[in-house]
């Protein structure tokens, strides 16, 4: 019942009567209903294993954070008993982090509670909750491949979720105060981040590749990212406007240190899209062939401390009116540009692929990129700013510290 509001809580009589109106079935079983998964219950059926007192007690606990240094120098053992420790602390610490995300979901509003798509993220929430906090201790390798796998089962059935929450937030944005649901959506976005940092690092423990320690990369090329993302983008861009900037890196470019390669590859490409996107609507009627078009800017700048990515377009920059929403969850012009410029297609199928790959969720035109990626890149201990020029084009500064650099990196 802690799905629903407090103010619906306090009537009496109201959950059986929700569980009639609702066929979709949002509505929690109270305890009396817990029990084994499996127990034939019909229509409660899919939720015998909700367990209001472990959620609690799970998210009451401190969370135990790692810092990158940590990841990178945790070594590495011939007898594996590094996985065994590592998947140890994951079993340990997974379920805490999701319990909050299940009391988060539930503490929302009664109308964004019963959207069908925010329904959906809590039920992959709530299974994963089960999932992870009824798992038995791990005591061998055979035991940390098992949950391995049921890490990988997890992070492949979540792999959507920001382009649920994204539809979810646009469908209920008018029925609930801005402040609340963006908290909200932060909290909800960035500890999924992190919970995918510490799993996915787990999962590249196990699957060693050259140059990788877990997640992290130790000689990443920023170049060499920034070029893979150039590639899914300005197919996306051809696939939409048959047409497509051209991308110039330039500054530091043989740039290489260690890092963690989804999260950024995720963030660069939701700038290179937004970039690229401007600039094609910008100059596609004044041009006779693509190279026309001016092409996107990459700058990268590397130091001691941090490294900076600018990327420059000239997109036309943005109007003082929206300049202020633009970090703004759910804000975006595509439905406009859409109207007038006859954009159809929307950037979604290919996003698709490319965001797949990448530590976020497929999504497109839900006004998410920017926001978002201002949330990782503070989660990373970094910045996001955006300076623009309207009537040329806009300047978006990506800072982010460096993972064993002087100062005390960030905490996942
Ligand atoms: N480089 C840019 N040039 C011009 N306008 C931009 C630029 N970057 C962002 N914007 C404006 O900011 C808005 C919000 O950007 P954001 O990336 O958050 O959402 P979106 O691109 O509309 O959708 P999504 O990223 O979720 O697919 C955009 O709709 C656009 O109006
Ligand atoms: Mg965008």
């Amino acid at each position: 019942m802690a799905w629903l509001p407090r103010s619906v809580r306090r009537r009496g009589g109201l959950n059986d009567k929700l569980r009639v109106i609702c066929s979709s079935c949002v509505i929690i079983p109270s305890r009396k209903y817990a029990s084994p998964p499996g127990t034939e219950y019909g229509l409660e059926k899919k939720w015998a294993y909700y367990n209001q007192s472990a959620i609690d007690n799970f998210s009451s606990k401190a969370l135990t954070k790692l810092t990158p240094h940590q990841m990178l120098y945790a070594g590495k053992s011939s007898n594996g008993s590094h996985l065994i420790k590592s998947a140890q602390y994951l079993h340990k610490e997974l379920p805490k982090r999701v319990a909050r995300r299940v009391k988060d979901l539930q503490n929302l509003p009664y109308v964004v509670a019963i959207n069908p798509t925010m329904q959906e993220v809590y039920e992959l929430y709530l299974r994963a909750f089960y999932k992870l906090s009824s798992y038995k201790p791990i005591e061998n390798l055979d035991e940390e491949l098992q949950y391995s796998n049921l890490v990988q089962k997890l992070l492949d059935d979540h792999k959507d979720v920001v382009t649920s929450l994204a539809k979810a937030v646009n469908q209920v944005k008018s029925q609930i105060q801005y402040e609340e649901m963006s908290k909200m959506v932060e909290r909800i976005l960035t500890s999924r981040l992190g919970i995918r940092i510490l799993a996915e690092h787990h999962i590249g423990l196990r699957n060693e590749r050259e140059n990788y320690i877990g997640i992290i990369c130790t000689h990443m090329s920023v170049r060499n990212l920034i070029e893979k993302c150039v590639f899914y983008c300005r197919e996306m861009c051809q696939h939409n406007y048959g047409i497509a900037p051209s991308v110039a890196i330039n500054g530091h470019v043989k740039a290489t240190f260690p890092y963690l390669p989804p999260p950024l590859e995720y963030m660069i490409q939701e700038l290179l899209k937004n970039a690229m996107k401007a600039t094609v609507l910008h100059h596609r009627d004044k041009v006779k062939a693509w190279y026309e078009i001016p092409p996107v800017k990459v700058t990268i700048c590397n130091n001691d401390s941090h490294f900076i990515l600018k990327f420059s377009d000239s997109g036309g920059g943005i109007h003082d009116s929206k300049m202020q929403r633009i970090f703004d969850y759910a804000f975006t012009t595509t439905k406009e540009e859409e109207a007038t410029d006859g954009d159809k297609g929307g950037l979604d199928s290919l996003v698709k692929a490319a965001h797949v790959a990448a530590v976020g969720g497929a999504m497109s035109g839900y006004g998410f990129g920017l926001p978002t990626t201002r949330a990782y890149a503070s989660f990373l201990g970094g910045t996001l700013e955006v300076y623009t020029l309207y009537g040329l084009g806009t300047d978006v500064y990506l800072k982010l510290g460096h993972i064993n650099g002087p100062r005390d990196s960030f905490r996942i």
